[in-house]
């Protein structure tokens, strides 16, 4: 297993529709690249991480959100789609993509969604609150969507100002 290189805000890979993946692609490859994924996701201590992050355009994301008892949900979504979502959350949430801005998103509380697991094997998902969030914040970034693009005009304006000053403290790059 080998860490990736996660890209920052504004890597022209974050705003591209991921490819979807396809049927001959599933196989040890990806199942290397998975693990990668979730090996720096938990390296940089995130709940989850999309392929676009770590420069690959491609419709997957891996997740491991923890559940009320202190368990973790570990998951890999290959071309997800969001299949329903019900009532609505507000709360902060970060990006790996965005290091050190967290910024309040309106999101969904409840969502279905379906996808293929890492054996080709398609599964449905039907999650609330933290999780739910995660789904709809990693689908987001295989259509080529940030979640600054998800806030209010006012909290984008905010989290543009914030980003230009994480820049030039340099940890952004
Ligand atoms: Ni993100």
């Amino acid at each position: 297993m080998s860490l990736l290189t996660i890209v920052h805000y504004p890597d022209p890979v974050l705003l591209a529709i991921g490819k979807p993946v396809g049927d001959d692609e599933f196989g040890p490859a990806l199942e290397a690249t998975v693990l990668d994924m979730f090996e720096t996701m938990e390296k940089a201590g995130g709940v989850g991480l999309a392929a676009p992050q770590v420069g690959i355009s491609k419709r997957l994301f891996v997740m491991d959100t923890p559940n009320d008892d202190g368990t973790n949900e570990r998951h890999v979504l290959i071309n997800p789609e969001i299949i329903s979502v019900e009532g609505e959350q507000t709360g902060d949430e970060g990006c790996l993509s965005f290091p050190g801005l967290y910024q309040v998103v309106k999101r969904e509380m409840r969502v279905i969604a379906r996808a293929r697991d890492i054996n080709g094997d398609e599964f449905e998902l039907d999650v609330a609150d933290l999780a739910a969030r995660c789904i709809l914040h990693e689908t987001d970034h295989c259509d080529g969507i940030v979640f600054l693009d998800r806030m209010s005009p006012l909290k984008r304006q905010l989290a543009k100002r914030k980003i230009k000053a994480l820049q030039k403290t340099g940890k952004w790059n």
